[in-house]
């Protein structure tokens, strides 16, 4: 028999749990939200207030609808209005112990009938189902912040759900305007699992000093489209739920790389959780952009490698001397190379990783400068020990001239984008081929859940295996983190020719 859900209850009025409420409204369910204390119930009514007050702002919503939206929630201090509820949704804090708690109570207060629901960002809802003496009706229900506009809901079923409950939470999950998606029940399910990993590594990179934090996001945002860039999203999810996913994540995989970034730890300790508190990795302002800077006082450019002589035209049009020359490589003669360089004020590499190979064969190697176009808009600009702050500085003010915007970072293997961008595609690739979802199902929810322009397959495809399979090789190679050597079915897939894993599954 289908259920009816046609009153809810959301329990824990925090930024998700009030959006989830907020969600089941707008879709006309009623909705019961139960907080602990008035005090969070307060906090939690004007979550509710605020989320709606936006969308009444923008002209999204009419007065009467958003009156209507609210009047169909409830809000309570007592968890025993959930008696006749037909699903209710727990968004507390992710501790397991608050958990097993809270639906031990539940299972005890709803009716026999009732559809128990985890929003748990990682832990196991096998682990809360057992808690409770209808584990067969007990599912996880993961939204993604914002809930009121993120698309995705994970549908998490247990070797013990009841047959057809997910199909029934996924109808759920239609009627509220989302895209379901089915997974099963392993620490962080696809999304988290991808991206917490990739938003920690961000955290790493940013502790080594790769880059700045501003560098980073501009980086993502521009070079791969991510709608924010690493470190304000981390803010918006809260850097304690974060930290929280992360340590569940390590302690199913120990893996090194879920180990969370001590940076995460530091500030969430000195309670900068991100917007929920108004500080994390940004103090409530906005993703800083590069500051501007005035026509480069170099006069002579010289440009090395692939694209050489595209790029030193464009900067001959804007009034360079410059010379290019398009072969870099070591059975290049010295000479060759010494003369291209000799009178210039500063040379570019172009995509030469490492620089530093680059500059120890140059007579001048302060004036050398890594230089990575990444798509139309972002140029990563890579100083070495050797370059001199001048030559930076001059090959930032040059980029800026052919309309890129320049982020530094040092000259490691990848630079910025691949380096965060290639081992998210690698763990994407690894997921598929544990049998664990799909290549369209991990696609859908990357683009869903976090708003990516496209899902890892897609990218993969864009990039082409190769390209990928190569960049992970020289991370590998660089850094020796086993995570980083190309899975084996993309080396496996380079090796036989296969343009695209997506028309495997
Ligand atoms: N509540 C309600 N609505 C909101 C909102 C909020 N907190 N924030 C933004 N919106 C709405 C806006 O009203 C606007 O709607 P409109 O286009 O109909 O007017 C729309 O979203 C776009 O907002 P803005 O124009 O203000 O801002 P942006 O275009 O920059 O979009 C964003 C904001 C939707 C948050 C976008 O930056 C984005 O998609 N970011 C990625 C978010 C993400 O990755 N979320 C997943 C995190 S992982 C997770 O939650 C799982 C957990 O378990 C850890």
């Amino acid at each position: 028999m289908t259920r009816s859900f046609e009153k809810v209850g959301v329990v824990g009025l925090g930024t998700m749990g009030a959006g989830i409420a907020e969600v089941f409204a707008r879709a006309g369910l009623r909705v019961i939200g139960v907080e602990a204390d008035p005090d969070a119930l307060g906090r939690g009514r004007d979550n509710l207030e605020n989320s709606t007050g936006r969308a009444l702002a923008k002209g999204r919503l009419s007065e009467a609808e958003r009156a209507e939206i609210l009047g169909r929630i409830t809000l309570t201090t007592s968890r025993d209005d959930l008696a006749d509820a037909d699903l209710v949704i727990e968004a507390i804090p992710e501790v397991m112990d608050f958990k097993r708690a809270l639906f031990t109570d539940l299972d005890r207060i709803c009716k026999p009938s009732a559809v128990l629901a985890t929003n748990t960002s990682s832990l196991s809802v096998t682990e809360i189902a057992a808690t409770t003496g209808r584990p067969g009706r007990v599912v996880g229900m993961h939204f993604f912040n914002p809930a009121p506009v993120m698309r995705l809901v994970e549908v998490v079923h247990t070797v013990v759900t009841e047959d057809g409950l997910a199909e029934e939470i996924a109808a759920l999950a239609r009627r509220l305007g989302k895209t379901p998606v089915s997974v099963g029940d392993r620490a962080g399910f696809v999304v988290n699992r991808l991206l917490l990993t990739y938003l920690n590594h961000a955290a790493v990179l940013l502790e080594n000093g790769l880059a700045t934090r501003d560098g980073i996001d501009a980086a993502m945002k521009l070079g791969v489209g991510v709608p924010m860039g690493p470190f304000a999203l981390l803010d918006l999810i809260g850097l304690d739920t974060s930290y929280e996913v992360m340590c569940v994540l390590f302690q199913e995989t120990r893996d090194r790389r879920h180990a969370p970034a001590p940076i995460l730890r530091e500030l969430v300790t000195a309670g900068l959780l991100g917007r929920k508190t108004g500080a994390g990795f940004y103090d409530g302002q906005a993703v800083a952009t590069p500051p501007a800077s005035g026509k480069p006082t170099v006069s002579s450019v010289a440009v090395l490698g692939e694209g050489a002589r595209e790029f030193a035209a464009r900067l001959g049009d804007a009034g360079f001397r410059t010379t290019a020359l398009e072969t870099v490589t070591a059975g290049e003669a010295e000479d060759t190379l010494e003369g291209a360089v000799e009178t210039a004020d500063v040379v570019i590499a172009l995509s030469h990783t490492p620089v530093i190979e680059l500059a120890a064969r140059l007579p001048h190697p302060r004036r050398l400068v890594g230089l990575h176009l990444v798509g139309d808009r972002l140029a990563e600009v890579a100083s070495t020990v050797l370059t001199s702050p001048e030559a930076t500085c001059a090959v930032e003010g040059l980029t800026k001239i052919v309309g890129r915007v320049p982020v530094h970072c040092k000259d490691r293997a990848e630079f910025v984008v691949d380096a965060l961008l290639y081992p998210y595609l690698n763990d994407a690739v690894r997921m598929y081929d544990s049998g664990y979802a799909g290549t369209e199902d991990i696609d859908a929810a990357m683009r869903l859940g976090c708003g990516y322009p496209a899902g890892p397959f897609e990218m993969i495809d864009a990039l082409g295996l190769e390209t990928v399979r190569d960049g992970l090789r020289a991370l590998y190679a660089e850094y020796r983190d086993p995570a980083f050597a190309p899975a084996p079915l993309l080396d496996q897939l380079v090796t036989a020719g296969v343009r695209s894993i997506r028309g495997l599954s």
